[in-house]
């Protein structure tokens, strides 16, 4: 049997960083997806394939010494392996549209479908054991991660997320459209997070006060959402980018895609981690951006919200 997993990106509309605090967050799936095929194989090996490589390795090998870029794929089917005592291995192949390192939630969507895939080689399975398996694979690479992009991927839609409290799904009557604008700088999430918790050491009161206010910045925004008022979101979103901004994650490059972009839509912010990666631009499903998409010097993309979240599939 072959299974086949397929799990969207994701962007965050607010609250990135704050939310490894404990602070509430806001995000989108959308339709950009990552797509992993598992099979079962008779050697005693996970291989992998993706477009950052391949590997064979033994399933009993240690997940600490396998190279980063692999391990989460490989501690999902160890214990995906252990669990159902299966004596043989594994072939994984990782496929994807998501920009890497772009804040759009690459690395998430494939270990959420790595996740799916790999389970459902052997049994039916929920969406809460597939969520909980994709985050501790991605702690594996990114000790401090709130859990937020694989819980969106998981469950799709708008959400709402807290790391103590998990997430709650938001009804929104009209479609929401955004544009993406790709830096090209490729960052790091869990540096930039490291970076955040020494501002937050050195700056306790300053990052304290700035939680408070993205919670009241949430509040307003889950309003403006619920009664479809573009502008208000537009608004929040940028007032967002000043706190992110404040908490040293954005840069020039950054800034001025984001003023430039803001002229012509209701509001824009980084999304994700920052400190590259991309920025989103709340638009109108018609509206014309069809100058600044051809005009840029950077690759935009224009997204919906994935209202489904991850699908699985056997052939
Ligand atoms: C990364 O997409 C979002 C961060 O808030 C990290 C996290 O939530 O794990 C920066």
């Amino acid at each position: 049997m072959t299974s086949i997993a397929k799990a969207p990106g994701k962007i965050i509309l607010f609250g990135e960083h704050f939310v490894v605090h404990g602070n509430r967050a806001i995000l989108g799936a959308i339709d950009k997806y990552a797509t992993v095929t598992t099979e079962k194989i008779n050697t005693e090996n996970i291989l992998i394939s993706s477009s950052l490589g391949q590997a064979s390795i033994q399933k009993d090998q240690d997940v600490d010494k396998v190279e980063k870029k692999f391990r989460p794929f490989f501690y999902i089917a160890k214990q995906v392996i252990l669990k159902n005592n299966f004596d043989k291995g594994i072939s994984i192949k990782i496929e994807s549209d998501i920009p890497i390192g772009a804040g759009l939630g690459s690395s998430s969507a494939c270990c959420v479908a790595a996740a799916a895939s790999i389970l459902n080689l052997f049994d039916k399975s929920d969406k809460k054991e597939i969520l909980e398996l994709s985050i501790q694979a991605e702690k594996t690479i990114f000790t401090n991660s709130s859990g937020a992009d694989c819980t969106v991927s998981v469950h799709g839609g708008i959400i709402e997320y807290q790391k103590e409290k998990g997430f709650s799904k938001i009804d929104i009557e009209n479609e929401l459209n955004f544009l993406i604008i790709d830096s090209e700088q490729v960052h790091a999430t869990d540096k930039v997070v490291e970076q955040v918790k020494k501002f937050k050491d050195e700056n306790s009161n300053v990052f304290s006060e700035l939680c408070s206010e993205e919670e009241r910045l949430i509040t307003k925004a889950l309003d403006s959402m619920k009664n479809n008022d573009l502008e208000t979101i537009g608004k929040c979103m940028a007032q967002n980018q000043m706190y992110l901004e404040q908490i040293g994650v954005s840069n020039d490059t950054l800034l001025s895609i984001t003023k430039e972009i803001e002229k012509i839509t209701f509001g824009a912010k980084i999304t994700g981690a920052g400190d590259g990666g991309c920025i989103i631009a709340l638009t109108e499903k018609d509206n014309d951006l069809s100058e600044y998409v051809n005009t840029t010097k950077y690759q935009t993309h224009q997204v919906s919200i994935q209202k489904t979240g991850m699908q699985v599939f056997n052939t």
